[in-house]
């Protein structure tokens, strides 16, 4: 009965909540804005049998010791680098994780990123809130292209395809650059593959998809945002890490590319002092890729099915560790 406990990192849905406390005792840190503080989280998992986490919270090595019971992991998130999943394999933990549920409302509020940020749509809303708007002109708010520009993904996994698939109701020139080819994305999108240099030399957008590992961090920095064309857009809905923040905003400023939409950073939340916040042709989102009623509830509903299958010594649905 009820024996087990399940340490639940953030609020949830009302629904998953229940699922999990039908079967489980829970503990539930029920805050919208704030993550679970360390010190509550090291207390809470000294007798958890499974942590209900996301991408806020580190799941390190840490976490890991002072939760001697615990069987299984999972996080409401396709991307699992806040885990140390390497300590977690070696203890026989799995790690669930949602992917696929996520895909095209992320692919969504990606390419909602890019629209915003070539038509200037948050500079526009405040230039006509602040009340300086005082007549048609010419030239104002005038951003650029998005129909028959080229787009260039950099990691064409499933989010990025979905992306493509969207640039192609716009007409775009699709390329990508990702580890492996992939020739059912050539066959079905006319997506053309590139060297990474090739791609920033091209692309009008440049769109970051990859996930977050040693070999993408500091993927975009000084040397591959200076490949890029003065008119281009940098999008990242991937992980903050990725990038050289510093370079970007110095190209940024220094007006070397045109614009970016970023939708996630290095640190988060990032701070509204942060130099990057300084600059009008930045469009920023609070890390949102996922953030639909229903994709956030199914993953959610994904987690918690996660977890009792580990609990009950199942497989899980999604494991990132077998
Ligand atoms: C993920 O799933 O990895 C996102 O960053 C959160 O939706």
């Amino acid at each position: 009965m009820n024996s087990k406990k399940i340490v639940v990192t953030r609020k949830i849905p009302q629904e998953v909540l229940e699922l999990l406390k039908s079967r489980a005792e829970v503990y539930v840190w029920d805050s919208d804005e704030e993550s679970i503080p360390q010190d509550v989280l090291l207390a809470e998992v000294r007798d958890a049998a499974a942590i209900f986490t996301n991408v806020a919270d580190s799941i390190n090595k840490t976490v890991l010791d002072a939760a001697p019971a615990l069987q299984v992991v999972a996080t409401m998130a396709v991307g699992y680098d806040n885990i140390d999943v390497k300590e977690a394999t070696r203890r026989g933990i799995p790690v669930g994780h949602t992917p696929g549920v996520l895909t095209e409302t992320t692919a969504d509020l990606t390419f909602s990123l890019l629209m915003a940020t070539a038509r200037r749509i948050p500079e526009a809303d405040r230039f006509v809130r602040e009340d300086k708007w005082k007549s048609w002109s010419p030239m104002l708010l005038t951003g650029q292209d998005i129909y028959g520009a080229t787009i260039g993904i950099i990691g064409m996994g499933r989010i990025g395809e979905a992306v493509a698939k969207r640039a192609t109701g716009f007409d775009m020139k699709i390329l990508y650059h990702n580890r492996s080819r992939r020739p059912e994305a050539e066959a079905a999108l006319g997506a053309k593959c590139r060297e990474l240099d090739d791609l920033l030399r091209e692309a009008d957008y440049v769109v970051l998809m990859a996930p977050a590992s040693q070999e993408t961090r500091k993927l975009m920095g000084e040397r591959e945002f200076s490949l890029m064309k003065p008119n281009a857009i940098f999008i990242n809905s991937s992980r903050g890490t990725n990038v050289d923040e510093e370079a970007l905003y110095l190209v940024l400023k220094e007006k070397r590319i045109w614009a970016a939409g970023l939708d996630v950073f290095e640190q988060e939340p990032i701070r509204a002092d942060h130099p990057l916040l300084s600059l009008d042709n930045v469009v920023v989102a609070p890390h949102i890729g996922s953030a639909s009623i229903a994709t956030r509830t199914k993953m959610a509903m994904m987690t918690a099915e996660n977890i009792l299958r580990g609990l009950a010594g199942e497989k899980l649905l999604h494991t990132v560790n077998g």
